[in-house]
């Protein structure tokens, strides 16, 4: 593992070096470098330095451009405008730096030096309940943070916080109390599909609701029965256990489909912070954070009112005695920070949740749960939209199936794949068109930032030309394809050859990926990685169209160079997708 530094960070210390030679009553200032269209880099850091300085910025641009040593790197350095520095490297730094990144098994990302523990609370559904798209957005942009974050160095913890408590399981243990065999499965030992899984508890949950609404005797009975569970009443738990398997089969069905690697220790729901609640609300109201009001357990925010303008508490215990999310969210965050020891916590959650979390963290950190040395930040998704605009259902009005949506997904990607590759068997039909499908869902959500609601739109998902994973999966295949017909040509770097425009602007882009990575782990945005990665295949389809490979056939070294950087984008190509979840099939 060799960490390389890139070559803005290069150029980056050399100015600033410059800079502090040329005005040492800066101090060590910065130069504000960015790539710019006129050079390869661009500083506009001095007309501000030469105001709060009191001198002639294109005075100052040119005594910094005089104190920096000659070296192999900076090809040219030009003063221009009011003192804008325009930066070109020279080529063989170029090739230097990416021959470095592709000697290197992490392509020279370096690793984060502060990096601590984060625990990840993702992907959860609802014990009993169909996944709709929310649980969607949850579980992909959770899936590739835990990626990211890992790749960066940093220790993740990965928390599965399904709903598998609340009044709803008196309900359905009281019903299948009085029906026994309906959770039964035909046949002994028999494997039970996802889908079966589904269907049972969607028929058991209708119908004790529905019964729940007709009959007031077995409305009591379900209200005791909720009682015993919380009691911790044994035939009880034993009855309430089988609905959370059964809805795991489910679960575990759909993040299959998914491609996406969830694992049973993780998965710690609302029940796993039972044994937690008694002592949350006893510190609580001992340090004064919570009080009593009208019977119930209440945290107070000055910041917090309802439409009437009356505060809105959060309610941590109620008058009954029963415990809320509020008190699962508060224990689960004394574990993640005591147990786990976790330096950063991260929840991948609706944003219309926000609220709740506001709240939920306020009162951590006034009980000192959460600190200067913990910080707890929501990951806030906005809503999926159907074509129209309007929140995602069906025309009959129903919460859309997740696992419809994913099925119908592959349907269209398969099309797609049939299309363009006539030579693949069937079977090679189906698994591409589940990595194009899948990857093509996870990538639209992916590549808009978390907080915007966006559209789903399979048609657009699918599309292989513009901002897709379709597109993205297909420059890489078309690499591949390359070197298939390369023969014994070798992919070889050659730092003494003269770049094309469009040879350096790729390198210079894959020079980028480290920056990128880190960018995408601190800020918790895996859509900047989703939009570098868009930005590296469109200039490797420039670099495709103006500098033949194979046909024409360049001299030797050209051909040598130009495979180098087909390779290194490659790597970049498929390290980048794998962090955001998404497949990239040798063949297309
Ligand atoms: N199960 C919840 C839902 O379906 C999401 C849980 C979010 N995580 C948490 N720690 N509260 O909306």
């Amino acid at each position: 593992m060799a960490s390389v530094p890139s070559l803005a960070s290069t150029v980056q210390q050399r100015l600033a070096e410059g800079l502090s030679a040329a005005l040492p009553e800066a101090g060590s200032a910065d130069p504000l470098l960015r790539r710019s269209d006129r050079a390869d880099f661009q500083a506009n850091g001095i007309l501000a330095l030469a105001k709060r300085f009191k001198g002639n910025p294109r005075e100052l641009a040119t005594k910094v451009v005089e104190s920096i040593p000659a070296n192999d790197v900076l090809k040219e350095i030009e003063v221009s405008g009011p003192g804008f520095l325009n930066i070109t490297v020279s080529d063989a730094a170029i090739v230097e730096t990416l021959a470095a990144r592709a000697a290197d098994a992490r392509l020279g990302v370096p690793l984060n030096e502060a990096a601590g523990t984060t625990v990840i609370d993702y992907a959860q559904p609802n014990v009993a309940k169909e996944m709709h798209v929310g649980h969607l957005r949850s579980a992909v942009i959770g899936a590739a943070m835990v990626e990211i974050l890992e790749f960066t160095g940093e220790t993740v913890v990965r928390r599965h916080h399904i709903g598998d408590w609340g009044t709803q399981f008196g309900m359905l243990i009281q019903y299948l109390i009085e029906h026994p065999h309906e959770l039964d499965h035909e046949g002994d030992g028999a494997e039970v599909s996802g889908e079966e899984a589904m269907s049972n508890l969607n028929r058991l949950y209708k119908a004790s609701r529905a019964l729940f609404d007709s009959d007031e005797g077995f409305k009591t009975r379900a209200r005791a029965r909720v009682v015993d569970l919380q009691a911790g009443d044994e035939e009880t738990l034993a009855l309430w256990q089988r609905f959370v398997d059964e809805s795991k089969i489910y679960f575990y069905s759909v993040f299959d489909k998914l491609d996406m690697d969830i694992r049973d220790p993780d998965v710690v729901g609302e029940s796993g912070y039972n044994d937690m609640l008694q002592e949350t609300c006893r510190l609580l109201e001992e340090s004064g954070v919570a009080v009593r009001s009208e019977g119930a357990l209440c945290v107070f925010f000055d910041d917090v009112k309802g439409p009437d303008g009356n505060p809105v508490p959060l309610i941590v215990q109620k008058s009954d005695g029963g415990f809320g999310y509020a008190a699962t969210d508060l224990s689960a965050i004394r574990d993640r920070v005591q147990n786990l020891k976790a330096t950063s916590l991260l929840y991948v959650v609706d944003a219309r949740q926000s609220l709740h979390f506001k709240m939920v963290f306020e009162t951590a950190r006034r009980a000192g749960w959460l600190n200067d040395e913990v910080k707890a930040v929501q990951l806030a998704f906005g809503t999926v939209l159907g074509k129209d605009g309007k929140p995602f259902k069906t025309r009959e009005g129903e919460t859309v199936r997740l696992v419809d949506l994913l099925d119908e997904a592959i349907d269209r990607a398969s099309a797609v794949v049939r299309e363009k590759a006539r030579d693949l068997t069937e079977a090679e039909i189906a698994e591409r068109g589940a990595q194009v499908g899948i990857g093509a869902v996870k990538y639209a959500d992916l590549s808009t930032s978390a907080a915007r609601d966006y559209k789903f739109d399979l048609d657009q998902m699918v599309s292989l030309n513009g901002d897709t994973s379709v597109y993205l999966q297909y420059a890489y295949a078309r690499i591949k394809s390359i070197f298939g017909k390369a023969g014994d040509r070798t992919a070889l770097a050659h730092p003494e050859l003269e770049l094309a425009p469009a040879e350096r602007a790729l390198g210079l882009h894959l020079d980028q990926f480290g920056e990128t990575v880190a960018e995408a782990a601190a800020e918790y945005a895996p859509h900047k990685l989703a939009a570098y990665l868009y930005q590296l295949a469109s200039l490797y389809t420039t670099f495709y169209d103006q500098c033949p490979v194979i046909k024409p056939e360049p001299p030797k070294e050209v051909a040598e160079n130009r495979l180098f950087l087909c390779d290194l984008t490659a790597r970049t190509l498929h390290q980048g997708m794998a962090l955001l979840g998404i497949r990239t099939p040798e063949r297309l």
